[in-house]
C-alpha cells in the first residue's frame, strides 16, 4: 500500500522504517531539511538499535524515500500517519499545534480518498478536530476518513515493538477504515483491537498513564522501605510473583523521564479535569516522581556532606539504556542541583553524551569523559542515573582505586549492596538498607 508519514521524529521515522521492511511504500516528510537529508541517507538522527540498517534496506530496496515537499508526500499515501509532536503547554496540557499543522497539509494537498491516521500520543477527540480543521481548509470536496493508530513503541526496542506488538488499536469510524488498516497491518502477526476513535485514543494515553503510576508506585514504597529499613528490591520481586500485578515496571529509582510518560501524565490529567473528572492521582503519579531527584540529592549530602567544591562523577545520562535520549532525563535536573550547590561533574554515558553537551556545555564545573573509569579518576562520589549494561559490568575495583573517596549513590540499583560494601564502597541505593 501506499503510505505517507508526516513528522519525522522518533515515532515517525520508526513507522516508516517498519511499514516498508513489512513492504508498503512509503515517503517520509518533515519541514526540517538537515533531518530529512540525513534520512535520505539512510542516516537515522536518532539513535536506536538496528534502526540504520532498516532504513539503508528500505531505501535501497526502494520502498522507502523521504521528502521536504508537502505535495510529493500528500498526493502519495492512501493512508496518510500524522506523527508530529504533541508537546506539552506551560500549564501541562497537550500543545497541538503540530497536529493541526499536519491537517492543514492534508487539506491543501489532498489530491483524491485519504485516510489520516493520527499516531502521536493525542487527548481524546483530536481525531474530530482533525476532521473539522480538514473541513474547514478543504478547498473542493473530496473524500477523507480519519482514524487512530495509536504507537506503543518504547525507545531503544522499538523496531521489535513495531514488528512484535502486544496488540495492534485501531480506531475508526467505517468498515472502509477499518479494512484499509487491517490490510496494513496484514504481516504482522499480532491481536488486532478494533475500536470507535475516542476508545483508541483513550487506550494509548491509559496506558502510558498506567505505567508511569506503576513506576510512582513502586518509588512510593520504595521511601516507605527506606524509612524502615526494609528492601524495595524484595518487596518489587514478590509482588511481581502476582500474576495480576507483573513484574515489569516495578524498578523503584530515580524516576521516569523520556518523552512520553512526563508529558502524557501531565495531559491526561488535563483532560479529566476538563470534564469536571477527579484525576488527583496523575496529579500525585507526577509529584512521586519529581521528588525522586529529592530523594537521590538527599543520598548524596547523607555521604558527602557538603557539595561545595566536591568531584561527583555521573554514570548515565540517558532518560533509560540503549537510546541517546536526554527528554526528561533525570540526569538532567540532578546535575543542575549539584552544580546549584557548587559542585563538579564528569559526565559518561554510551551514547547521549553529544545531546547533553548542549545542555551543558564543557567547562569549570562540567567535565565530559571518555570512558566510565576516566569519569571516576579522583571523583569523591559515584552517582549512578541510567542502567546501562556496561555499569553492571563495570570492574568495581578498578572504579574503587580511581576515586578519591569510595563512595556510590545508585539511582538505579544496579548492584547487590552486600557485594559492593565488601569492595569496600559506602553504597547508597534507593529503597535499600544502606
Ligand atoms: C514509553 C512506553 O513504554 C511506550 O509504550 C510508549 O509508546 C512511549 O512511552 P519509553 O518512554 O521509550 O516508552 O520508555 P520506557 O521503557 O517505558 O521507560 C520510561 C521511563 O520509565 C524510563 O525513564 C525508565 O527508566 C523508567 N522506568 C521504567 C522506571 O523507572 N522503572 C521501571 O520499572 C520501568
Amino acid at each position: 500500500m501506499k503510505v505517507s508519514i508526516i513528522g519525522l521524529g522518533y515515532v515517525g521515522i520508526t513507522t516508516a522504517a517498519g511499514l516498508s521492511e513489512i513492504g508498503h511504500e512509503v515517503i517520509g516528510y518533515d519541514i526540517d531539511k538537515d533531518r530529512v537529508k540525513l534520512l535520505q541517507d539512510g542516516k537515522s538522527p536518532i539513535y536506536e538499535p538496528g534502526l540504520d540498517e532498516l532504513l539503508r534496506k528500505n531505501i535501497s530496496e526502494k520502498r522507502l524515500t523521504f521528502t521536504t515537499s508537502p505535495e510529493k508526500a500528500i498526493t502519495h499515501g492512501d493512508i496518510i500517519f500524522i506523527c508530529t509532536g504533541t508537546p506539552s503547554r506551560e500549564d501541562g496540557s497537550a500543545d497541538l499545534t503540530q497536529v493541526e499543522g499536519a491537517a492543514k497539509t492534508v487539506a491543501r494537498y489532498i489530491n483524491g480518498f485519504k485516510l489520516i491516521v493520527e499516531k502521536s500520543t493525542v487527548p481524546v477527540k483530536t481525531a474530530q478536530w482533525i476532521e473539522r480543521t480538514m473541513k474547514l481548509y478543504l478547498k473542493k470536496h473530496i473524500d477523507f476518513e480519519v482514524a487512530s493508530n495509536p504507537e506503543f513503541l518504547k525507545e531503544g526496542d522499538a523496531i521489535n515493538d513495531f514488528l512484535k506488538p502486544d496488540r495492534i488499536v485501531i480506531g475508526v469510524n467505517s468498515k472502509r477504515a477499518e479494512k484499509m488498516l487491517r490490510r496494513l497491518y496484514k504481516p504482522i502477526r499480532s491481536p488486532i483491537v478494533v475500536t470507535d476513535i475516542n476508545t483508541a485514543e483513550i487506550i494509548k494515553h491509559a496506558s502510558n498513564a498506567f505505567l508511569a503510576m506503576k513506576i510512582s508506585f513502586i518509588n512510593m514504597i520504595s521511601d516507605l522501605c527506606e524509612a524502615t529499613g526494609a528492601d524495595i528490591e524484595l518487596v518489587a520481586k514478590a509482588m511481581g510473583m502476582d500474576k495480576r500485578i507483573g513484574k515489569q515496571f516495578l524498578r523503584a529509582g530515580v524516576g521516569y523521564g523520556g518523552s512520553c510518560f512526563p508529558k502524557d501524565v501531565k495531559a491526561l490529567y488535563w483532560v479529566g479535569k476538563q470534564y469536571g473528572l477527579n484525576f488527583e492521582l496523575l496529579k500525585n503519579v507526577h509529584e512521586i516522581n519529581e521528588s525522586r531527584i529529592d530523594v537521590l540529592m538527599k543520598h548524596l549530602k547523607n555521604a558527602l556532606w557538603n557539595l561545595k567544591d566536591k568531584s561527583i562523577a555521573i554514570w548515565g545520562l540517558s532518560f533509560k539504556p540503549n537510546t541517546d535520549d536526554i527528554r526528561e532525563a533525570p540526569s538532567i535536573k540532578v546535575i543542575k542541583r549539584i552544580l546549584r550547590e557548587g559542585g563538579r561533574v564528569t559526565l559518561y554515558d554510551p551514547k547521549a553524551m553529544e545531546n547533553m553537551r548542549k545542555i551543558f556545555p564543557e567547562g569549570e564545573a562540567v567535565k565530559y569523559a571518555k570512558d566510565k573509569y576516566e569519569a571516576v579518576k579522583d571523583a569523591e562520589a559515584l552517582v549512578i542515573l541510567t542502567e546501562w549494561d556496561e555499569f553492571k559490568d563495570a570492574d568495581l575495583d578498578k572504579v574503587k582505586n580511581a576515586m578519591l573517596t569510595p563512595i556510590i549513590v545508585d539511582g538505579r540499583n544496579i548492584y547487590r549492596p552486600r557485594k559492593v560494601k565488601r569492595l569496600g564502597f559506602e553504597y547508597y541505593p534507593m529503597g535499600r538498607p544502606s
